[in-house]
């Protein structure tokens, strides 16, 4: 096929230009999915949920639910060509059903502002924790000083509130401007470098005496610690961290070229999110152990271990500065896309500027963010239904609004497009693309209600 293309100068020259957008529309997806939800919340629900046996039904998510769920976004994205609202609306309407559709991209919008409320304050601490790195403040220091300067920072609204702002302005900086360019250019050196690090992280955990008991924890499922509540957050965990089931992967897939393949696209950003997650585990667990401290001690976890780790091997200042700098990057291109989809819709829909849409948009999610800043210090005794703001916030978005989204869109990609259409997108009616309708039209769907349905109790327990 290749010599076949090369023989006529049109295509050939086509074929270099697509595969340049296709390495950047991965390279987009890519600094998407990989963020705060790998290195932050994956080892601390990983934690609280007891382990190997929440590790397993995760990876299951991600394979069986999250893989058929990126590739019906990418694919009605590159089909709509519009913000989620509008493709939605249009998609539906060409396949001469209900605009009605629509709301799933509404939903969608609403998730990301009420995400980013709170990834924006996580995204904050990072950033803190580079400044708190570079001057020091972790060499040799053990379990008490690192829990002290963490509980200090979090116990301080004005701080944390401080930092969420400046993330919160950098993310509208960027977002104002146009996503394109920088990004790419950030993504290229940022994946490779935090790749590279958390290796030396590694080495580091395998020296510390207790990778064996760590890599245990991760791996060794104990299913009596499994509940259906376990189960729905896994299944969060495995949408939050793939950026699905709120339109940002479909706000990226209306920029994508036709010839790019959308399932090898996205098996390779889902094994990179993947492969950063487990390897953030492998390294947190083993410091866990050898320091003695409680892995279910819930968002602090990163912040203590880390800092340990750093603390104590040789040029630990340096490498947990680049570190944390590298995670705040990570957050960054993250948070962009928890922006774009809002954006996008402002932008069409009001017919504002980009940077007019951008402040509206950020300023809406900074005011949210204080719900989230409170938790951890004024408001923290202020609880109800799930917890704290935040950990209603968490439960709402990630464990209902992503799922329910990734439902509806695998519904829509699997029963309201026509055949016809869908293969067109994923590159004819082969076995990739039977598989696919499987998991989309079938296991994916009944499998989200059916962990939805236990999880509220409506479904009785068997035994
Ligand atoms: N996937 C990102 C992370 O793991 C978070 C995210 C979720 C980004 C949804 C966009 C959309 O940090």
């Amino acid at each position: 096929m290749l010599s076949n293309q090369s023989a006529d100068p049109a295509k050939r020259s086509s074929l270099h230009g697509h595969w340049s957008s296709r390495m950047a529309f991965i390279l987009a997806v890519t600094g998407s999915a990989v963020g705060l939800g790998n290195i932050w919340r994956f080892p601390y629900v990983v934690g609280e949920n007891g382990g190997g046996a929440f590790v397993l039904v995760y990876l299951a998510c991600v394979i069986v639910v999250g893989m058929p769920v990126m590739m019906s976004e990418i694919l009605m994205g590159r089909r709509g060509r519009r913000n989620p609202i509008a493709t939605m609306a249009l998609l539906g309407s060409e396949e001469g059903k209900s605009t009605r559709w629509s709301l799933v991209g509404a939903m969608g919008v609403l998730a990301g502002v009420l995400i980013l409320s709170y990834y924006a304050v996580v995204g904050g601490w990072t950033l803190a924790y580079v400044f708190k790195s570079g001057v020091g403040a972790f060499a040799n220091a053990g379990v008490a000083v690192v829990t002290s300067i963490r509980d200090d920072f979090l116990g301080s609204w004005v701080n944390l509130g401080l930092y969420h702002t400046i993330f919160m302005g950098l993310t509208i900086f960027v977002v104002a401007r146009g996503v394109e360019r920088g990004l790419e250019q950030a993504v290229r050196f940022m994946v490779p470098a935090l790749l590279l690090l958390m290796v030396v992280l590694l080495g580091y955990s395998i020296t510390s005496g207790h990778f064996a008991e760590g890599v245990a924890f991760l791996f060794t499922p104990d299913w009596s610690k499994l509940t259906w509540d376990t189960v729905l957050t896994a299944m969060g965990q495995a949408f939050f961290t793939l950026s699905i089931g709120m339109g940002a992967v479909m706000a990226y897939g209306a920029f994508l070229s036709e010839e790019t393949s959308i399932p090898g696209s996205a098996t390779v950003v889902a094994m990179a999110d993947t492969a950063i997650a487990l390897l953030a585990g492998l390294v947190i667990f083993p410091i866990v152990f050898a320091n003695g401290l409680d892995p279910a001690v819930g968002p602090g976890l990163v912040f203590v271990t880390l800092p340990l780790a750093f603390g104590q091997m040789p040029g630990g200042v340096f490498f947990a500065t680049i570190f944390f700098v590298l995670l705040t990057f990570a957050a960054w291109t993250s948070a962009i896309s928890l922006m774009e989809p809002a954006v996008a819709w402002i932008m069409e829909h009001f017919s504002k500027s980009r940077a007019q849409a951008a402040v509206m948009i950020g300023g809406l999610i900074w005011v949210l963010g204080f719900g989230t800043v409170l938790s951890f210090n004024v408001l923290a005794d202020f609880t109800f239904w799930r917890g704290t703001i935040f950990d209603n916030l968490d439960h709402l978005t990630l464990n209902i609004m992503l799922p329910l989204g990734g439902l509806l869109i695998v519904v829509f990609a699997g029963w309201v497009m026509c055949r016809n259409a869908t293969a067109e997108e994923l590159g004819g009616a082969g076995l990739i693309y039977k598989l696919w309708r499987v998991l989309a039209r079938y296991v994916a769907p009944i499998g989200i209600l059916f962990v939805f349905l236990k999880a509220i109790g409506i479904l009785p327990e068997l035994s």
